[in-house]
């Protein structure tokens, strides 16, 4: 078994993590965002990919998520823990939050989005787009310590890389989603077709446009992601000793009767 971690912006490197090993991959779907680095955290093997790369310099619409998520799975990854910068639409998601989603809403075009796009014709499915087990060990994992995260959420995922203006946010919200980022598409339904599983932890950087009267800032989110580091290692702290070798969720057969 292996758990990998996609760092997002403001969350270049976990530390705690020693690192043993650092790979570079070449993939056929050319380089990755950055250097796989592999250690322990609690003795627990982790592998760490930065999607942005180092420095911060790959924007989410042009991050290779079919390279960074097929590196994963040649490594040997079956369960990725997706961190993630994102608005909070919901007035009651102020920044600073952490929030486990459990629903995505897709509106990115032009992004490669699937390993299935040459001979085979195959359509996963995706009702539920994160690892059931993986949610609920998080979750109780977060209770145990009593930390407080929001363990349900409706993440849309736009294309970027500018923000929002106000009326699609209320858009947005009209249509239930909560939290809105850049990142988590495709990167979710590539690792389903290579039958990863994936836990989606956000942090809530900013409110969403319109939602405060304040204008939006890159280095904000940045800056909110850097300050939350301390509470996503606590949580990871936690949860990551509870993740089992043994997977008895769908993820794991997701390629079972999906395939033309
Ligand atoms: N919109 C989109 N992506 C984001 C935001 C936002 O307000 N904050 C962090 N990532």
């Amino acid at each position: 078994m292996s758990i990998g971690i996609i760092g997002g912006s403001g969350l270049y490197e976990i530390d705690g993590l020693t690192i043993n090993n650092e790979i570079t991959l070449s993939t056929p779907y050319s380089a990755p965002s950055s250097t796989y680095k592999i250690g322990t955290l609690g003795g627990i093997e982790l592998v760490f990919l930065p999607r942005h790369g180092v420095p911060h310099a790959i924007p989410p619409h042009k991050v290779n998520y079919r390279a960074n998520i097929w590196g994963f799975k040649s490594l040997g990854v079956d369960k990725i823990i997706a961190v993630n910068a994102v608005g909070g639409i919901s007035k009651d998601l102020a920044p600073g939050t952490i929030v486990l989603q459990d629903q995505i809403i897709d509106m990115t075009s032009g992004r490669l989005h699937t390993f299935y796009d040459a001979e085979k014709v195959v359509h996963i499915d995706f009702t539920n787009p994160y690892c059931p087990e993986m949610r609920g060990l998080c979750i109780a994992a977060a209770a145990a310590i009593s930390l407080p995260v929001r363990t349900a959420a409706t993440y849309i995922c736009v294309n970027g890389p500018r923000l929002e203006t106000a009326s699609e946010i209320r858009f947005f919200s009209q249509n239930g989603a909560d939290i809105v980022g850049m990142t988590a598409m495709p990167e979710t339904s590539l690792a389903r077709e290579l039958e990863i599983c994936v836990l989606g932890i956000s942090v809530v950087t900013n409110y969403a446009a319109g939602i405060s009267e304040n204008k939006l800032t890159a280095t904000e989110v940045v800056d909110k992601m850097r300050n939350s580091t301390g509470l996503i290692k606590k949580l990871l702290k936690a949860f990551i000793p509870t993740v089992t070798e043994t997977r008895s969720c769908p993820c794991k057969e997701a390629l079972k009767d999906a395939g033309l």
